[in-house]
């Protein structure tokens, strides 16, 4: 999809990127010069296991797509034991719609990588392996250079972080991937890391536990790393300051986050944004507002696998409790937003493309159902499908997913609840192409 300029809002994670309209890449002076490791060095002088319970206290929520906190699952790393231990950090970013990672690399490449030794300190992880997908070759290129920096400044390397401030040494290494979707599955990817193909493992036991090559892993978006880094910096509360509270009594959504939002708005582009912001404050503030003006007709939450918010739902906040729209959940946080005249049928048979392509083939329903159900969508789409195709179609998305508990890994949720989502809150588009055509006739006096 065709990259967009970024355009940021509020600048947390965001800070040093310097004027929006001369952006380039911070390279490791500038950043240096911008206060840059100085959350590594604030991190350095705590034990370890304080650092966790920073983050924990923070209820940082991963930013890769499930919203985990991150803190509580370092806390699930067994006690070093002198051996290996890794952190594998997910810039796989093949989530249709989903941009932002992207735009650490390139702009902050640093930071992402403080918030990598960062969290190799708190975790004890001696060596960190970067996943980026295959089609980011600029992206690769910036980071390699970074990393190299960074070995050069003395951050990473057998001396011990930070030029040897502390005697625990980290190595970094850029893995780049080859395109597929699967691999940005924390399991399928580690597996890439392998040097295997990226079939997903079944969990338990999880990364945590088992990952890498046996050993304990810890696995992390780009930006939930990005993010550290402010709190080390800033603190607890003034994390809790930004984004907000639950509203249904659930875990709260606290910091701010990269949203992407595409498709029919004026404006597309990245916004740094407080969690909570409304979709049609983001859209109408910050992205110029609808394309020429047209309606809001929905959007994709943030990332095709949450499924799409309804004509009625542009006021939904995009927080981590935002499921309670009968979506999956934020994901990515990079809504694509439809106009009142986009054939939602054509965008169900799109997605279903997507998916039955990136399935990596191991379950049966994933394998099987995602065949199906392009099949079925294309039939309806070309008005060749009947009212059963559409319960047909609604039994099969519905049987497909970890959630039913018939596959062994999330991606057959996404297919699950994309064409859930998008046939149930669009039904009449899809009935009035499986009506049989009525065709008039007309009769004349005497004819
Ligand atoms: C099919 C599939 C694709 C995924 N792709 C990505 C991805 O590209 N990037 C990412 O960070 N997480 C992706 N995830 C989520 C990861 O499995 C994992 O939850 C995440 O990397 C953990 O990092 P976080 O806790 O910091 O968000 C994907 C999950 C599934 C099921
Ligand atoms: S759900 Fe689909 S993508 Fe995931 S492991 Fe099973 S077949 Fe592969």
């Amino acid at each position: 999809m065709a990259m967009t300029e970024p355009v940021l809002t509020k600048r947390i994670p965001t800070a040093p990127w310097g004027d929006p309209k001369d952006r380039r890449t911070v390279d490791l002076a500038e950043y240096l010069r911008t206060d840059g490791y100085k959350g590594l060095e604030k991190a350095l002088d705590q034990k370890p296991a304080d650092v966790v319970e920073t983050v924990k206290g923070a209820v940082l929520r991963g930013r890769g797509g499930a919203g985990f906190p991150a803190g509580l699952k370092w806390s699930f790393l067994p006690e070093p034991d002198g051996g290996r231990r890794y952190l594998a950090v997910n810039c796989d970013e093949a989530e249709p719609g989903t941009f932002k990672d992207r735009l650490l690399v390139d702009f902050d490449p640093h930071h992402v990588l403080e918030g990598i030794a960062i969290a190799c300190w708190a975790c004890q992880l001696d060596t960190a392996y970067f996943f980026i997908r295959g089609e980011y070759h600029h992206q690769a290129k910036v980071f390699q250079r970074a990393i190299d920096e960074a070995y050069e400044h003395g951050i990473f390397g057998k001396q011990g972080l930070l030029k040897g401030k502390v005697p625990f040494a980290v190595d970094c290494h850029l893995h780049r991937g080859a395109g597929a979707y699967i691999c940005g599955e924390e399991t399928g990817l580690l597996e890439a890391v392998e040097g295997k193909r990226g079939w997903p493992r079944i969990k338990p036991p999880f990364p945590a536990v088992k990952g890498l090559f046996g050993r304990p892993t810890i696995v992390n978006n780009v930006e939930t790393l990005a993010a550290v880094v402010p709190i080390i910096e800033n603190g607890v509360d003034w994390w809790k300051s930004h984004g907000c509270e639950s509203a249904i009594g659930g875990a709260p959504s606290y910091g701010s986050k990269l949203m992407g939002v595409s498709g029919h708005v004026e404006r597309p582009g990245v916004f740094e944004c407080d969690l909570g912001i409304p979709l049609r404050e983001l859209v109408e503030t910050h992205c110029g507002g609808m394309k020429n003006g047209k309606a809001f007709k929905g959007a994709i939450a943030g990332g095709v696998s949450m499924g799409v918010l309804g004509p009625d739902q542009f006021d939904a906040p995009m927080d981590f409790d935002i499921g309670r729209f009968d979506v999956l959940g934020l994901g990515t946080a990079c809504p694509t937003v439809f106009d009142e005249d986009t054939d939602m049928v054509a965008v169900a048979r799109n997605i279903a493309r997507f998916f039955k392509n990136e399935s990596c083939g191991q379950c049966t329903p994933c394998r099987e159902g995602s065949g199906w159900i392009l099949k079925l969508i294309t039939r309806i789409e070309r008005g060749a499908g009947t009212t059963k195709d559409l319960d047909l179609l609604l039994e099969i998305a519905g049987s497909m997913g970890l959630t039913p508990g018939t596959t062994i890994c999330g991606l057959a949720d996404g297919n699950n609840w994309a064409v859930r989502t998008i046939v149930n809150k669009y039904r009449g588009e899809f009935e009035a192409r499986v009506k049989p055509q009525f065709i008039p006739v007309t009769v004349t006096a005497g004819g």
